[in-house]
């Protein structure tokens, strides 16, 4: 279980999170959205323990994490796999090296056994035949890819976290990865690997959320299910998921 208690950050003066309060189980499906510079990717980097609140506490299976040493943080972010924002593929490296990296940065794995492991991942997220390729020569949705495989590498989570992971993709394509979301998120609640998909396209999170979360002014604006997003009655919510209702009229 994550719990965000009364976390408050600014950076530089500007509150970027003002009194935070939320809870959810790693099994959750859940999308963070909102606009530009709202607060989004500080979200999860706190959740990571990358950056710390100025205020409040975050727990994570009940320790908090605000207060862990470094060693004990990353015990902590094993349970995430992440998938940042700007991707942040290496482009000196092909894709068989990129997803190999941190096995072989991180782990006491043989190389046998990497080889094994990057194969297997590769094949599950259909992008084997890229394996030799480097990532300047493959697609947006191939790197989104190549970005999963690599955080999944790493680690057996019991969340995942996407951060904006089909922006700046066409709509086939970012359908695509909505699958691919969906598929990875196995098994069933209490025991199914959920995550956590932050994003401004509210048609992409629709894809694959059960959970919405609105942030607007260092503030959670909406935190419910489809049918409680579809009749806010928060005027400004509303025209940020109007497409949603544009695509239900086009029905
Ligand atoms: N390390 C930092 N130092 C200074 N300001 C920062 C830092 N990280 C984030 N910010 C600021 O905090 C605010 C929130 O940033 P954040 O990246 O969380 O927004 P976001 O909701 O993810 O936005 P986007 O949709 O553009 O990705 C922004 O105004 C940003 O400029
Ligand atoms: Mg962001």
């Amino acid at each position: 279980m994550i719990v965000f208690r009364d976390v408050t950050l600014a950076f530089n003066s500007k509150v970027v999170l003002d009194n935070v309060s939320f809870q959810a189980d790693f099994h959750e499906k859940i999308a963070i959205l909102g606009g530009s510079g709202g607060g989004k990717t500080t979200i999860l980097r706190l959740m990571l323990g990358l950056i710390f609140p100025d205020s409040g506490k975050i727990f994570i299976d009940g320790q908090d994490i605000t207060v862990l040493s470094e060693a004990r943080l990353r015990e902590y972010r094993m349970k995430f796999s992440i998938v940042f924002q700007e991707g942040a593929l290496f482009d000196s490296m092909n894709v068989y090296e990129n997803v190999a990296f941190c096995l072989r940065e991180y782990t006491k794995f043989t190389e046998e056994e990497i080889e094994q492991r990057v194969r297997e991942l590769l094949r599950r997220l259909n992008i084997e035949g890229a394996m030799y390729l480097m990532t300047n020569e493959l697609s947006g949705g191939m790197q989104r890819r190549v970005a999963i495989a690599r955080s999944l590498a790493e680690c057996q989570p019991k969340m995942m976290l996407y951060d904006e992971a089909t922006t700046g993709l066409d709509p086939l394509t970012a359908d695509n990865i909505c699958s691919l979301i969906n598929e990875l998120s196995q098994g069933e609640p209490p025991d199914r690997t959920g995550f956590i998909i932050v994003t401004h396209k509210v048609t992409d999170a629709t894809k694959v959320a059960e959970r919405y979360i609105y942030i607007r002014n260092g503030k959670i604006a909406f935190d419910g299910d489809i049918q409680q997003m579809r009749q806010t009655d928060d005027v400004e919510f509303r025209k940020f998921i109007n497409e949603l209702f544009v695509m239900e009229q086009c029905r």
